[in-house]
């Protein structure tokens, strides 16, 4: 008892989270539960008697706040607790009292109600029987990703950049994966013309027919498009790109007699690149990439996607490859990651090292026991010789080698 008054004092999560609708107020109270490591919370209104009782642990709790925060709860004093601010200052304050009070997500205009929650954002449902990707179950939706899904709800256009691997696409596809939407996909380093971007005209048994490009396709099924590595984009494909990228744009099809194409609400725009914006600074190593321009980004939300940490890659490495793999080991591999991309950092390796480049190490070593003949064809040939004697090198750091 003592013990857990002390803790409950200590505890910055435990309280009372109120927001006031109208007649009455709304609350969430949190208090430690007797298991340990878990947390109590109730939810009710005004005095009547809790209608919600449960126990979450704290990483469900945290979401739990952050989702109460958007909702406009707060907890009764907090506000007053930091000593008076003054000047430049006050912005900070009036910023976290309107942010907190003002961001009702905005749902799309699908009125089924039917929502998956990913963290802390629920995500509206789409019609299944589209193209939805597979799921992933080992996929790993750290708590930094709420802003991008948020917008996703919001219908913003999300520009995803970063290193190849970093798990760009996956994020779109694996959030599609969990809200059941379709996504079309099309890369522009290379394969995709403007035709199949937009749609062409083509003669089938003597008659004359329209075919649409993915983007018209996306927009009027309702589907997620992914236009990957749209720093490699053509200028036609950007101008007609832009005229989308309002939450409400019409495409025009000029080809097909000034045809305007609405967008359907489920529709979403996304696109992801390498070496723009932020990433510009690794342009020599995507060769071909091409500068965006500026008022083209601030049509975007544009996010710097990082690899994973060492203890979500470990998670990731435990997650896909289950009871085959221990925690140590899991530990290990990601920290060998972590090592080899510091060193890229710092220019000693030309090479980035990819989550994917890892799971396919970690699988291949698993069936034939032996690391330093795994990273053969998962790492070793697809790198310089310099580079693979580098890497050779931090793997022998992490793993003892019985020569
Ligand atoms: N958060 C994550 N959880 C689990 N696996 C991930 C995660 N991020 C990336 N990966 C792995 O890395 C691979 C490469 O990601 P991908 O989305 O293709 O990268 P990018 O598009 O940035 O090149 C994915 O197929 C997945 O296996
Ligand atoms: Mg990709």
């Amino acid at each position: 008892m003592n013990a857990s008054v002390h803790q409950l004092q200590d505890d910055p999560h435990v309280g009372r989270y109120e927001r006031s609708t109208g007649q009455s107020t709304e609350w969430w109270r949190v208090t430690l539960s007797d298991r340990p490591q878990m947390y109590r919370i109730e939810h009710g209104r005004g005095d009547a008697p809790a209608n919600i009782d449960t126990v979450v642990d704290l990483e469900n709790l945290k979401s739990k706040l952050q989702k109460w925060h958007r909702e406009g709860f707060l907890r009764p004093g907090a506000e007053e607790a930091p000593v008076a601010v003054e000047g430049r200052n006050g912005f900070l304050e009036d910023l976290r009292r309107t942010a907190s009070a003002a961001t009702p997500p905005v749902s799309p205009s699908q009125s089924d109600d039917a929502h998956v929650a990913i963290g802390a954002v629920e995500i509206p449902l789409g019609h299944a029987g589209a193209p939805v990707p597979r799921m992933n179950p080992a996929y790993l939706f750290p708590e930094r990703f709420a802003d991008i899904l948020q917008d996703i709800v919001e219908n913003r256009r999300v520009m995803l950049i970063g290193h190849t691997g970093a798990g760009k696409t996956s994020l779109i596809e694996q959030v599609a994966a969990r809200s059941q939407h379709g996504v079309l996909r099309a890369n522009m380093n290379g394969q995709t013309t403007i035709g199949d971007f937009v749609g062409f005209w083509t003669v089938k048994g003597g008659e004359t027919l329209w075919v649409d490009g993915v983007l018209p396709a996306a927009m009027r099924e309702g589907l997620w498009l992914v236009v990957d590595e749209i720093d490699f984009a053509e200028p036609s494909i950007l101008a007609v790109l832009t005229a989308v990228l309002e939450p409400h744009g019409h495409l025009l099809l000029k080809e097909k007699g000034n045809e305007r194409v609405a967008p359907h609400p489920s529709f979403r725009l996304f696109a992801t690149a390498n070496a723009v914006g932020a990433m510009s600074v690794y342009r020599h190593l995507y060769q071909g990439a091409n500068l965006m321009n500026e008022a083209f980004l601030d049509r975007w939300r544009v996010y710097l996607m990082d690899y994973l940490s060492p203890q979500e890659e470990a998670e990731v490495l435990m997650r896909t490859l289950g009871a085959r793999i221990t925690q140590p080991m899991a530990n290990t591999l990601a920290a060998i990651a972590a090592d080899c991309r510091a060193a890229f950092a710092r220019d000693d390796l030309a090479s980035a090292f990819s989550t994917r480049r890892l799971l396919d190490w970690a699988e291949l070593m698993l069936r034939s026991g032996d690391p330093e003949r795994a990273a053969g064809p998962a790492i070793y040939a697809k790198v310089s010789a310099e580079d693979a004697a580098l890497i050779r090198s931090i793997i022998r750091h992490h793993i003892a080698f019985d020569e």
